[in-house]
């Protein structure tokens, strides 16, 4: 079955790339496979679904290099979350049903995967509700939900982040971690647009103005929706190769920003555009 799947996922891709020949990991030894990406409330569709792409595309070619790859779609119970924005008289959205919840995972974590799988969540719109273990990287998107009640997922990504190999925000999923912690004394960015409400949270953080996205050792911090590709991209190729990052990029027809310092957002929305800074900041 999963051959099946593999072999037609790969008949999809461009022959041109796969009559190259690909690159080889950079490192084989203990590279990430298990990803997750928390679902918060009122989801921006590019902060998850771009990251998801560029891993998915680094799943497609690389998978019998690194290993069987897992995406988890971890929220705080089973409803489905939303790419609704919380907007009045706003009905434009699609339901995100999770594969598991903050409750199994960390149940299952309490037995250290031995007792792995989310039996109860009840969602038929994903592919598996086993999970291989712990996660290695786990992807905190934003959107209009954070202004909302998020304090599970704070607390989750607080509990979990000890144990994960790479942590990964989009946008405001920036003011999550920072309320969890993890962004104390390290320095970090966020949405540009949102930038005053953003970067009131966390302790002794250094947000970076002019930045498309921001690493602090295991920490990676990226600007505003589509700068989520770009931070994906970068953690790729700090973590699988350079060249490996750009095999998957060239797949997907992507250019990528190549400098993490050119943001011409910092000026168009803010911190550096006084008078955008009073504008009303959107997700
Ligand atoms: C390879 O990755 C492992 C695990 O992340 C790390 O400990 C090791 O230092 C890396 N080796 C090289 C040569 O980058
Ligand atoms: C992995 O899969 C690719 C694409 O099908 C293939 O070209 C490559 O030879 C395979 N490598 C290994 C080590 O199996
Ligand atoms: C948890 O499981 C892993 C993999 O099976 C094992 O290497 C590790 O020692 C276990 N840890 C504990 C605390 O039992
Ligand atoms: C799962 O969904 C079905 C159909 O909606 C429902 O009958 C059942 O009670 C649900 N089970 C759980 C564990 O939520
Ligand atoms: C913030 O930095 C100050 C000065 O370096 C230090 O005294 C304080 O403990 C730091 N706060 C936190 C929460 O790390
Ligand atoms: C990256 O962008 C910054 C800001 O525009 C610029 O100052 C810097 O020279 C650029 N670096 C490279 C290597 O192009
Ligand atoms: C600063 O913000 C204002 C108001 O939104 C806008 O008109 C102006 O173009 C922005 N400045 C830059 C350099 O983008
Ligand atoms: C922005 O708002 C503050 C407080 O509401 C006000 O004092 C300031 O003059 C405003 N700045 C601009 C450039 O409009």
């Amino acid at each position: 079955m999963r051959t099946t799947i593999y072999t037609s996922l790969l008949a999809a891709l461009p022959m041109a790339a796969l009559a190259q020949e690909r690159p080889v990991l950079a490192n084989t030894s203990a590279v990430p496979t298990h990803y997750g990406i928390l679902l918060t409330p009122s989801i921006t569709p590019i902060d998850m679904f771009g990251p998801m792409d560029v891993f998915q595309g680094l799943a497609m070619a690389f998978q019998n290099l690194t290993g069987p790859m897992h995406l988890s779609i971890i929220s705080v119970n089973s409803t489905p979350s939303t790419t609704n924005p919380p907007m009045p008289g706003m009905d434009f959205g699609m339901a995100l049903p999770p594969t598991i919840t903050i409750d199994e995972y960390l149940k299952a974590a309490a037995t250290n995967f031995t007792s792995i799988g989310a039996s109860s969540t009840n969602s038929t719109c994903h592919t598996s509700t086993k999970i291989p273990g712990p996660l290695d990287v786990l992807l905190v998107p934003g959107g209009g939900g954070t202004r909302k009640d998020v304090s599970h997922e704070i607390d989750f990504v607080r509990t979990v982040y000890p144990s994960l190999k790479h942590l990964i925000s989009v946008c405001t999923g920036s003011t999550i971690v920072a309320r969890a912690g993890v962004l104390d004394n390290r320095r970090a960015t966020t949405n540009k647009k949102a930038w005053a409400w953003a970067t009131s949270f966390g302790a002794n953080v250094s947000y970076v103005p002019h930045a498309r996205w921001v690493q602090d050792g295991n920490v990676w911090t990226s600007s505003g929706v589509s700068a989520g590709v770009d931070v994906s991209y970068a953690f790729l190729a700090s973590v699988y190769g350079e060249e490996v990052s750009q095999w998957v990029a060239d797949v997907s027809e992507y250019t990528r920003w190549g400098n993490a310092s050119y943001d011409p957002f910092a000026e168009r929305w803010g911190p550096l555009n006084t008078t955008a800074l009073n504008g009303t900041a959107a997700m």
